[in-house]
């Protein structure tokens, strides 16, 4: 049966203090009665912390406002544009849909497999590519949900293991699913990656545990598992029967498509089983066309796909089928040769840019702050790094300078403008002081 205590502590924790006593007492002991709850007295929840610095943005009309909120690539004009090859993508698909009938659970044709492609590499044995299966997800948090609603039914009593810091929407995602949610070190502005500490907590973990990894361009702090790290997180999931989950969600945004997953392939190369949760959205800027997928790696391919059924299962419950225009546009990017070499010209100067705004954050800060305590952000990767601001200081920062910042400390790096970072400098080193 399942457990609906996470929900009623969910429940209890948006209600007003006296209805959640009242619910407490009722509740208390885990039995479930709450049909009768009013729910309009519910409490009107704070605005999501991330995405409500884009509407704040937009209604800020101070010129030179700077926004370093959510992580979606800006070029030098601070535009996100459709990308080439997802235009000329379009241009295809225009020609190829006679039809908006259903298309059924594994989407567009094609594009789960070449998906698991893109993830395992080139270089991937078929041996390994039997043993995986994909399924196409509205985004990548629609992976990390189906995920997560599927694991919650199979290991009800499992923890969920997130990286302190995380992506402030793991933990909502993984509670909602009912799991409870522990804690491994990852890093801080004054130590960088707190390798023995996080590698002392997994050691703590329980088998049957689920390990949330990142890939790459770790969301908040930019700072990625080094080589060794991954190889010691590794042993520990073996070790220990842990299941690895890696969010993918910048690939090709960090040192390039072959580098940045050859963590999560050796992590694939080595274990009975892993989960992966991939999305297009940054690499292929198809943000609001939800293209994602869900990866899942059996011991064998038999496994495999008998897994693949409780997958598609948990989806059919859930959205039923996903959304195919996005899915099309990447399959067309990934498997039409020309598309696919321009596909990667582009990622590579958005890469190049993100590499040139840090160099130049570098250089800026250094010269308000007069030292070389920001060298940190030109060893990081993809378009996130911290920071070191109190929420005071992010919030006199939005309303002294018009600069936004994310909860944390967090800087969306491809926000930097790039010809007036001694202006975001100064903001910085003004409200730091
Ligand atoms: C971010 O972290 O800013 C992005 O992944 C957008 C989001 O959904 O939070």
């Amino acid at each position: 049966m399942l457990n609906c205590a996470p929900t009623l502590a969910l429940l209890a924790k948006r209600c007003e203090t006296d209805e959640r006593d009242a619910l407490n007492r009722q509740f208390g002991k885990g039995t479930l009665e709450m049909n009768d709850i009013r729910l309009g007295r519910l409490q009107p929840l704070a605005p999501d912390p991330l995405l409500s610095i884009t509407a704040a943005y937009r209604a800020d009309d101070r010129a030179g406002k700077i926004d370093l909120g959510v992580g979606v690539f800006k070029d030098e004009a601070g535009a996100t544009p459709i990308m080439r090859s997802i235009a000329n993508a379009h241009d295809q698909f225009s020609t190829l849909e006679k039809t908006k009938a259903y298309i059924g659970p594994k989407g567009w044709p094609g594009f789960a497999a070449a998906g698991a492609a893109l993830i395992a590499g080139d270089e991937a044995s078929p041996a390994l590519l039997e043993r995986i299966v994909t399924t196409p997800t509205p985004g990548g948090c629609g992976a990390l949900r189906l995920a997560g609603d599927l694991l919650r039914q199979l290991r009800p009593t499992a923890k969920v293991w997130l990286s302190d810091p995380t992506w402030p929407n793991h933990a909502p995602i993984f509670s909602a699913c009912g799991f409870e949610i522990a804690k491994y070190p990852y890093f801080s502005i004054d130590e960088g990656l707190k390798e023995g500490a996080m590698l002392a907590a997994l050691e703590q973990a329980a088998p049957g545990d689920i390990v949330v990894l990142h890939a790459c361009c770790h969301n908040p702090t930019g700072e990625d598992l080094t080589e060794a790290a991954w190889a010691a997180v590794t042993r520990i999931c073996v070790e220990r029967n842990l299941l690895p989950l890696i969010d993918s969600a910048y690939h090709g945004l960090g040192d390039g498509l072959e580098q940045d997953l050859a963590g999560l392939r050796s992590v694939l190369n080595a274990v009975p089983e892993a989960f992966v949760c991939y999305s297009f959205s940054k690499n292929m800027g198809l943000y609001r066309e939800r293209v994602g997928l869900l990866a899942f790696l059996g011991e064998t391919h038999d496994e495999a796909k008998a897994v693949d059924s409780h997958i598609l299962a948990a989806a059919r419950q859930n959205y039923s089928m996903p959304p195919t225009y996005g899915e099309a546009l990447a399959f067309l990017t990934l498997d039409d040769k020309t598309l696919r070499a321009d596909w990667r010209v582009e990622l590579s100067s958005m890469r190049e840019r993100i590499k040139m705004l840090r160099a130049g954050a570098v250089d800026a800060l250094g010269v308000h702050f007069g030292d070389n305590r920001f060298n940190y952000l030109n060893r990081q990767k993809g378009m996130f790094s911290m920071l070191p601001l109190s929420a005071d200081q992010i919030a006199r920062a939005r309303e002294e300078h018009a600069v936004y910042i994310a909860p944390g400390g967090r800087i969306n790096i491809c926000g930097l403008p790039q010809d007036r970072l001694d202006e975001f400098a100064s903001a910085i080193a003004a409200v730091s002081g």
